[in-house]
């Protein structure tokens, strides 16, 4: 739907490259012809089941090669003038051609791209570069307020044609920092609140998104068009939202890395709303410094966001960043962590578990000290025994302990205030949304399937919960909020400690939903690597590391280093591109296959 509007904007940029200040030898406009004329974008069906199904065209004049390119690289290449920003949106506009009608990952397109990637061009020209940033392309998912535009809808007919107040904090973050708004990514439609029992990745405006690697399955989310993209070299890099698990596992199921900052490092303020304590914008990119660069972008104060006053004294000066804590496998040496084994390692699948456990080995002998069985204190009552379920409270008859009060509760509130800023729309409140679903059953599935639609099989269960709670503050929600910060920050600070000292990070296996579940009631960091693929699927799965509150600095530290350390120790381990099982199938829902106990 979007691709009609972009050939458009494509031919139509043309004239704006030819005008645009060229660095280069004077060839750009052939350079922008070849670029337009890419020869064939179908699937080499001769290469079916392999990465060269869909090959990625090199981009620019000299052929520079985008796919997999690091920021880095692009960067490079723009200053020494054989790249431009605008053909870099050009390169990504073909890109999308050739991949979205498999994977969706993009819902819409920003006709704005070409010229603010024209306007960046310009300014290095005239010797301004504003950092890692200047020029390069990105995507938010489409619950991230843009005024522009594009809408912002969260993926539900409700909210088109509202109109946002303002950009949400960190996309205007993102334009300071020189990056060009490509699009807004598909996503589970109300970031998987509305439905308990759904297809991952879809959305009625944005349909159904798949990962790359194996389209019939489950692809992660909720942000799964932002993490599907990146991994498809669809995009530079992209920005999600988790509440619980929403960045780290389309990111684990798309093989590329996912850093999920601690609540209040990154304001929520412009992005559609769950739960205030557990809402956060996150990070994906295809190497840690790519995902980094973005993080040193967004993260900061925000008057709107209260939330991020706590952030004060914890982060490092913005010069340099978090970036400045990138560092090689050589930080390894000395380096200690832990594994807490019954509460996350003991439920993985075998597959899984061995070759993870691999990858324990190389860590340990790149020099790091592995302690096993520093458990989360109490993880029996904080978080179900078989599978990620945001109301085991409720499972164990205690709704005052579960993490689904607290939400239910919030997201009555919050949406309420996130929907009294906008205009030109009749909806106000859970109430309205509601109604809208009923009413459009045949795209929104108000009612559970049959009535409604199969991708919402159980209708909005999520949203009437939520309207049971009417909001209200009681006693319960107070005793739930209490247990599932308490606990689970107790918990993972505790098994930080190790004879009197705290470790360098909990490496875990982030398929087991368990692990980032924790993670997000305690409103603590995470980052997921690349860590393989699964035999029987060719889904990927990662190896994650989590921390304590504001300890962003130590992800980035040992995430850089065992990302360093996957790619000199020669390991098949580590990141690889996606081979397209299933290309042709177009399944809703679709399938979740248990490959472990998650
Ligand atoms: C969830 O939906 C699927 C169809 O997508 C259905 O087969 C399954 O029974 C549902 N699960 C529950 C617990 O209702
Ligand atoms: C950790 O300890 C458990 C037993 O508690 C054992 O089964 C497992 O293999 C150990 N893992 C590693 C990586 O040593
Ligand atoms: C939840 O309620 C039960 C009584 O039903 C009580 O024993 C328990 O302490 C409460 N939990 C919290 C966190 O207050
Ligand atoms: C993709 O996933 C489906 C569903 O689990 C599976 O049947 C199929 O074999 C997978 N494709 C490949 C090539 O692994």
């Amino acid at each position: 739907m979007w691709s009609a509007a972009a050939l458009l904007l494509a031919s139509a940029g043309l004239p704006a490259v030819v005008a645009a200040p060229s660095p280069g030898s004077g060839n750009d406009h052939t350079a922008a012809i070849a670029i337009l004329s890419p020869g064939s974008l179908s699937p080499r069906i001769e290469n079916v089941d392999s990465t060269n199904l869909f090959p990625m065209a090199p981009c620019g004049g000299s052929s520079f090669r985008l796919e997999e390119a690091t920021i880095d690289e692009m960067q490079k290449a723009m200053a020494k003038g054989t790249l431009t920003s605008v053909q870099l949106v050009q390169c990504y506009i073909l890109r999308n051609y050739q991949t979205d009608n498999y994977i969706n990952s993009l819902l819409q397109f920003n006709p704005d791209a070409l010229a603010i990637a024209a306007k960046m061009d310009a300014e290095r020209k005239a010797g301004t570069v504003r950092g890692p940033l200047h020029g390069i392309p990105f995507t938010v998912k489409e619950n991230m307020a843009t005024k522009d535009n594009l809408e912002t809808t969260a993926g539900s007919w409700a909210l088109v044609g509202s109109i946002v107040p303002r950009d949400a904090f960190v996309v205007s973050k993102l334009r300071e920092a020189g990056a060009v708004l490509f699009g807004k990514a598909t996503l589970s439609e109300w970031a998987d609140m509305r439905s308990n029992n759904y297809s991952e990745g879809y959305s009625a405006r944005g349909g159904q998104a798949r990962s790359p690697y194996n389209l019939t399955l489950n692809p992660g989310g909720s942000s799964s068009g932002s993490a599907a993209a990146v991994a498809a070299n669809a995009i530079a890099f992209s920005l999600g939202t988790e509440t619980d698990g929403s960045v780290i596992n389309p990111a684990e199921r798309n093989s590329v890395v996912g850093f999920k900052p601690t609540v209040g490092l990154t304001s929520r303020a412009g992005v559609i709303p769950e739960s205030e304590h557990q809402d956060t914008v996150g990070t994906f990119g295809r190497t840690v410094r790519d995902a980094v660069y973005a993080l040193d972008a967004i993260y900061g104060i925000d008057t709107r966001d209260s939330y991020t006053l706590a952030q004060k004294g914890r982060t490092p000066q913005k010069k340099g960043g978090y970036a400045q804590y990138l560092t090689t496998k050589s930080a390894l040496r000395g380096a200690a962590f832990g594994l807490p084994w019954n509460s996350f390692w003991a439920k993985a699948d075998p597959e899984q578990l061995r070759i993870l456990t691999n990858l324990l080995s190389l860590i340990k002998d790149a020099g790091a000290t592995i302690v096993n069985g520093t458990e989360i204190t109490d993880y029996q009552t904080i978080v179900s025994p078989d599978y990620w379920n945001w109301d085991y409270g409720s499972s164990r008859g205690y709704p005052n302990e579960s993490e689904y009060t607290v939400v239910k509760v919030d997201f009555y509130n919050n949406i309420k205030t996130y929907l009294s800023e906008l205009s030109n729309t009749n909806i106000r409140s859970l109430e309205d949304i509601v109604q809208y679903n009923y009413e459009n059953d045949g795209t929104e599935g108000g009612h559970p399937w049959p009535l409604g639609i199969p991708a919402f099989y159980s209708g909005q269960d999520g949203f009437l919960a939520s309207l049971e709670t009417k909001g209200v503050k009681d006693q319960t929600y107070y005793q739930a909020l209490e247990f599932t910060q308490s606990s689970t920050r107790n918990g993972i600070d505790d098994a930080l400690m190790y004879k009197g000292r705290r470790l360098n990070g909990l490496l875990v296996p982030p398929d087991v939903g368990q692990t980032y579940q924790i993670a997000a009631q305690a409103g603590y960091p995470m980052i997921t690597l690349p860590a393989g693929v699964h035999s029987a699927t060719g889904m990927p799965f990662g190896l994650a590391i989590m921390q304590t509150a504001f300890a962003e600095k130590e992800l980035v530290k040992y995430g850089s280093a065992i990302e360093d350390l996957q790619i000199k120790s020669g390991t098949q381990y580590k990141r690889t591109k996606p081979k397209w099982f299933g290309y042709m199938k177009r399944n809703v829902p679709v399938l979740n296959v248990y490959e472990g106990s998650d």
